[in-house]
């Protein structure tokens, strides 16, 4: 029999957080995510067809495990005004996880989710969260942490919960690196999809600046500007503002792919002062997916499973330390 540490990988869309743990040894024993096209694609990596909706599947359908690892949908969370409360809560799919956790559980919990969920409901529904896992017997910690601080040159901020039956799990001792420049990770050749000169207009360089996250905004898309709503005088920043009009340098990070932008607008300014989207494989690439990953939907649906997974190098260090901090003595 094996001697792996067991985990499953709940709303394991295309399996970012399968990788990552697979990475540092552990074995998965059970899936599940409700989209089909994210199902195959599983499939087609793992040899695993996920189990569907997760509401619908029985506790005792469900194998023991020594961690349960969710990267939850965020939408759940979008009562915007609502003053949620725990009885609320028990409607969202949080609760599916809470009544998994009550079942069988498991040593270690882990959740990854939007940065947008701290202040959700002004702080409240995390709150509801970390305190439901208190109240199920957990030492329950939380932090923000950036991909671009994991090797990946893309500032993508998500909040990771990780809970233990005996003790906090310790962020500090997570292994950051230095943040990467975009460039190091791109195609050399390829089908590239230029833009034509007059297709965008760059900000001079020397009053390029690198922010905190990496980014170096370089210019921006010549689209029409929006003037519905938008304050007399303030109309050329319409288009600015928008994301998928900005172009950012390689010789910084890329913003946060996101799962909205499904025709893949993503502009970068090249090392040649060519203006360019990034390819599909370079969007999976700056998602830390392995160049052997199988991506088997339709560009708009790959578009999308990628914004919805995890920076897998990220979600890698924070197994390691699970293995380290929680599991040890054992493996
Ligand atoms: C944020 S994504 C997680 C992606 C995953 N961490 C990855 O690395 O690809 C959330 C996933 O939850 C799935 N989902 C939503 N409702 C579900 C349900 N009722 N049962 C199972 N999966 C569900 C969605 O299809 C989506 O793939």
């Amino acid at each position: 029999m094996s001697k792996k540490h067991t985990f499953i990988d709940l709303f394991c869309g295309v399996g970012g957080i399968r990788i990552a743990m697979e990475q540092n040894d552990f074995e998965c024993v059970f899936s599940s995510d409700i989209n089909e096209e994210c199902q195959k694609t599983y499939f087609k990596n793992f040899d695993e067809m996920p189990k569907g909706d997760i509401t619908k599947i029985k506790e005792k359908d469900i194998p023991k495990h020594d961690i349960l690892c969710a990267g939850f949908p965020c939408q759940p969370f979008s009562a915007a005004g609502k003053q949620l409360g725990f009885e609320d809560t028990r409607g969202t799919l949080f609760f599916e996880i809470c009544r998994i956790i009550k079942a069988k559980s498991p040593k270690v919990i882990l959740l990854e989710n939007v940065k947008n969920l701290v202040y959700h409901d002004k702080g409240n529904t995390l709150k509801v969260i970390l305190a439901t896992l208190e109240s199920l017997g957990y030492f329950v910690d939380t932090k923000i942490l950036n991909a671009a601080d994991f090797g990946i040159p893309q500032s993508r901020e998500r909040i990771i919960i990780v809970a233990s039956k005996n003790k906090k799990f310790d962020f500090s001792k997570l292994a950051t690196k230095k943040k990467p420049q975009l460039k190091d990770f791109l195609d050399k050749n390829g089908q590239f999809d230029f833009l034509k000169e007059d297709e965008y207009t760059l900000i001079n360089p020397k009053i390029r600046k690198k922010q905190l996250s990496g980014l170096i905004f370089a210019g921006y898309r010549n689209k029409k500007i929006r003037t519905a709503g938008v304050r007399p005088g303030t109309e050329h920043l319409s288009r600015v503002h928008r994301q998928c009009n900005r172009i950012h340098s390689v010789f910084g990070t890329f913003p946060t792919l996101n799962s909205q932008e499904s025709s893949g607008r993503f502009f970068i300014l090249t090392e040649e002062n060519k203006v360019r989207r990034l390819t599909l494989n370079e969007c999976w690439r700056i998602m830390g997916f392995p160049e052997n990953y199988q991506k088997i939907s339709s560009q708009s649906e790959q578009y999308k499973q990628l914004g919805n997974s995890v920076c897998i190098p990220m979600i890698s260090a924070v197994s390691l330390q699970i293995k380290k901090q929680f599991f040890k003595d054992k493996q």
